[in-house]
């Protein structure tokens, strides 16, 4: 009889104990902060049929084992667990207060006070980027504002994020209608180039500003290892962490922002009882953080 077919039935069916849950949840947690409420166990099982059945395990307990203690599946099963369990969710454009807030107060003040002192630089860090159209919004926009002296200025944005799949997709930067969704038409036809029906790539002068990598922000070594930003975006990557990690990426945010640097979160993450590190500013829709 297939392994398919075992007495606990098709593997997609597998039921998570609450014990092995609780052991998966743990195991989760230490790889990258993310953690899974109780009721994410649907999802969990949902998410982790094809992989249990790919390897013709048929407990979580043998699946578990196989995380902790067998030596070949170690890394490459890690990575394979990242991609399982990160909701990589994201569009260009997205959430246009917040980009405007961006574009008006934060980058027309870096702007202002480089023309002013001669020091046109500046540095952002999209932390937690996807598959990279936060980053290469942003930078669409200092495209937008700078225009012509985008020559005068040096502009990095160091665009990170713990799944391979998302940065292989973003290196890339070839996206569907789906990722423009909220895109405004005049953007596309200026700053991508229609390959395919309906498919898009972004062209090599808004790619040329955005640097990717790969960075677990619960790994403080490689977190302290990001070149100081004036801004930090890292925007729907909280929202998935426990109050203990939520404290420990601010914290390394806090250190990496330049003083009175500028934070955005999601607009439905709070910096609320986590740090009072941060100054909030009301804008129209949408609320920006500075370090204090
Ligand atoms: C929902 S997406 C948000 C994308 C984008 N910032 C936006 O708002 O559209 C969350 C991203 O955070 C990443 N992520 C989750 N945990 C992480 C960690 N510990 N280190 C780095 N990235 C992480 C996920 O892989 C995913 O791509």
């Amino acid at each position: 009889m297939s392994k398919l077919f075992s007495d606990r039935g098709f593997s997609g069916s597998i039921k998570i104990t609450p014990k092995e849950f609780s052991q998966l949840r743990d195991i989760i947690y230490d790889l990258s902060g993310i953690f899974l409420q109780d009721n994410r166990k649907f999802l969990v099982e949902n998410r982790f049929a094809p992989r249990l059945s790919e390897l013709q395990i048929n407990s979580y307990t043998d699946y578990i084992n196989f995380l902790k203690y067998d030596p070949k599946g170690k890394i490459e099963e890690f990575n394979l667990l990242t991609e399982l369990i990160t909701t990589n969710e994201t569009s260009f454009f997205r959430d246009n207060p917040q980009l405007k807030a961006f574009r008006d107060y934060t980058l027309r003040e870096l702007i202002d006070l480089g023309n002013k002192t001669g020091r046109r630089e500046i540095k952002i860090w999209s932390a937690g980027c996807s598959s990279g159209e936060e980053p290469y919004t942003l930078s669409i926009i200092i495209h937008e504002m700078l225009k012509n002296d985008l020559s005068k200025w040096r502009i990095r944005i160091t665009a990170n994020d713990i799944s391979n799949n998302v940065l292989e997709m973003a290196k890339k930067g070839i996206y569907t209608k789906y990722s423009l969704r909220t895109t405004p038409e005049e953007f596309i036809s200026k700053y991508f180039v229609e390959k395919d029906n309906e498919i898009f790539e972004i062209k090599p002068e808004i790619k040329r500003l955005v640097t990717f990598g790969k960075i677990n922000l619960n790994q403080d070594r490689s977190v302290n290892l990001v070149p100081k930003s004036h801004v930090v975006f890292c925007r729907n990557v909280i929202i998935y962490f426990d109050k203990e990690m939520k404290k420990k990426v601010l914290t390394g945010f806090y250190n990496n922002l330049v003083k009175e640097g500028h934070l955005y979160v999601g607009h439905s993450e709070s910096l609320h009882l986590i740090t009072d590190g941060f100054k909030a500013k009301q804008h129209v829709g949408t609320i920006s953080y500075r370090k204090i």
